[in-house]
């Protein structure tokens, strides 16, 4: 039986060797290909590069083979641009050629097959999903009616951490409370909800079915069965656990929240405050989506809104601690502007050396550094070589905000370049040096919430406390661990708040 079996899998691999050496071979002909290392049959490229296709190493193959070069992994084609020129070609000249979304194996299961909004294909059902969610999520409206609840949150966040006697002397991993902060701010927009403490079972529920999907999803020890489709059956065991988390988190979403909500609305009516979720939930009851992609948003938004945010205050706060004299001057920046006033959202856009601080947070520690994936649908061109359809196209926008040819010692943090020799580049993709958002169709819509977040949120921990390495170290660990298309710091470190008296 055994033998049957080993022999019905070596004439499998058989076959798919003919086939992928016929179809390269027809493909050969027909295509004018980005250069790229030589391909093999079946393994494409698997072999030398390997599965751990991270922003740094696909610089080093950038170094190797030019701005634009392709990579076959297996059964899919990697094409991987960094150039702000060619950046510009896929995300904005030709934005819609290159707007789509390629999804694995794991990310077909997270978003039923893209019934969400962030891995859709370009099309009809992504214009729409981008429309309802426009009113409800990004808008200034929305920031306004938003931001006293932000202020709230972090305003509870200080007071919590002053009132931990062992924050100021040991230290505490401050992230666990920003996490608790970050939910509070996006549950309290979508949901009008929020959690008490660290220590709320449903909020623990919540950060371990996130946190166990951002694993699954992220990690790259499942890519070889995703490229290579004979070898795919070896991810059964990884894909059942993909299929279960998802299941669990839809399921919490629909039992704790969207059905608690829908009960509590038609028993008080409309008359009570809309929050987001109720404007989704109208396009729902006029039949323009179903109650699956409402369920999808809650779950774009889990990740898209409140990892991203999370992560770039955490690098933000490591390099101030890492960096006192920053620190000091954000501080002075601060002090003079405000004097004894907490900063407040409309504060943050007129303190010049605070949105240094955070661009330059956001191009040294770029919490998406490839973008989400890109995919063209069709055959398409770019810079005269052939893109066969179905290609996935990212853009190493880390590299293109760390490339020594376009930035000055692009190495160190030093917030003062926004304020000299690039005083004029934003963090909304006016230059595709500098794209932490993306820029063009598919870029993030959350920008618009997420700069005053990340303002209010540093500006009061700078107000309020010194922020310093736990006792006998120098420096706090800034080791990044990179994903699938995230990077955030490996090491949760102890922080050391020392209350500032104001
Ligand atoms: C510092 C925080 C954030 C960073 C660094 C970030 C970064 C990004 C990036 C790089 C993309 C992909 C752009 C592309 O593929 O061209 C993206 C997409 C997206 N982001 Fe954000 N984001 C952040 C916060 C947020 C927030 C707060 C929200 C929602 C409230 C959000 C919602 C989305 C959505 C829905 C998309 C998909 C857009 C589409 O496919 O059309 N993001 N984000």
């Amino acid at each position: 039986m055994d033998l049957l079996l080993l022999e019905k899998a070596l004439l499998g691999l058989f076959v798919a060797i003919i086939v992928a050496i016929t179809v390269s071979k027809l493909r050969g002909k027909k295509f004018k290909l980005p250069p790229g290392p030589f391909p093999v049959p079946v393994f494409g490229n698997w072999l030398q590069v390997g599965d751990d296709l991270n922003h740094r190493n696909l610089t080093d193959l950038a170094k190797k083979y030019g701005n634009m070069f392709l990579l076959r992994m297996g059964q899919r084609n990697l094409v991987t641009v960094s150039s702000p020129e060619l950046a510009r070609e896929v995300l904005f000249t030709q934005g819609v050629e290159f707007g789509s979304r390629t999804r694995n194996v794991v990310f077909d299961i997270f978003t039923g097959k893209g019934q969400d909004m962030v891995f859709t294909v370009y099309g009809e059902h992504w214009r729409k999903m981008r429309r309802i969610m426009t009113v409800p999520f990004f808008t200034n409206k929305v920031v306004q009616q938003n931001r006293h609840g932000w202020e709230m949150e972090i305003g509870a966040v200080v007071e919590d951490v002053r009132n931990n006697p062992e924050a100021s002397t040991k230290g505490t991993i401050i992230r666990r409370r920003l996490q608790l902060m970050m939910y509070n701010n996006m549950y309290r927009m979508m949901f009008d909800r929020r959690f008490e403490s660290e220590e709320d079972p449903l909020f623990l529920k919540l950060r371990v079915l996130n946190g166990e999907r951002s694993r699954l999803a992220q990690s790259f020890e499942y890519n070889y069965g995703d490229f290579i489709p004979i070898l795919r059956p070896f991810l059964g065991k990884y894909l059942k656990k993909c299929q279960e988390t998802k299941d669990k988190r839809i399921k919490l979403f629909k039992d704790y929240f969207l059905d608690e909500r829908k009960k509590l609305t038609s028993t008080k009516g409309s008359d009570g405050l809309k929050c987001a979720i109720d404007h989704i939930v109208e396009a729902e009851q006029k039949g323009e989506i179903n109650e699956d992609n409402v369920l999808y948003i809650v779950e774009n938004i889990n990740v898209a809104a409140i990892e991203t945010t999370l992560w770039s205050i955490e690098w933000g706060i490591a390099e101030l601690v890492n960096h006192p004299e920053i620190q000091q001057k954000l501080r002075k920046e601060l002090d003079d502007a405000l004097g004894s006033q907490q900063i407040t959202e409309p504060d943050t856009y007129k303190l010049p050396y605070l949105n240094a601080v955070i661009k330059e947070t956001l191009r040294l520690r770029m919490a998406i550094p490839l973008l989400v994936p890109h995919m063209n649908l069709h055959d398409a061109k770019l810079n005269g070589f052939d893109i066969p359809a179905e290609s996935k196209i990212l853009v190493n926008a880390w590299w293109l905000a760390n490339n020594p040819e376009h930035w000055k010692k692009p190495e160190e943090f030093r917030p003062e370049r926004f304020l000299e020799e690039e005083s004029n580049v934003e963090a909304n993709g006016n230059d595709f040096r500098f794209l932490p958002f993306g820029a063009g169709r598919r870029s993030c819509p959350g920008i618009i919430l997420a700069m005053p977040i990340l303002g209010i949120t540093l500006g009061r921990l700078v107000q309020n406390f010194e922020l310093l390495p736990p006792p006998g170290q120098k420096q706090i660990d800034t080791t990044e661990r990179a994903g699938q298309f995230s990077m955030n710091i490996l090491n949760h470190s102890n922080i050391v708040a020392k209350p500032r008296v104001l």
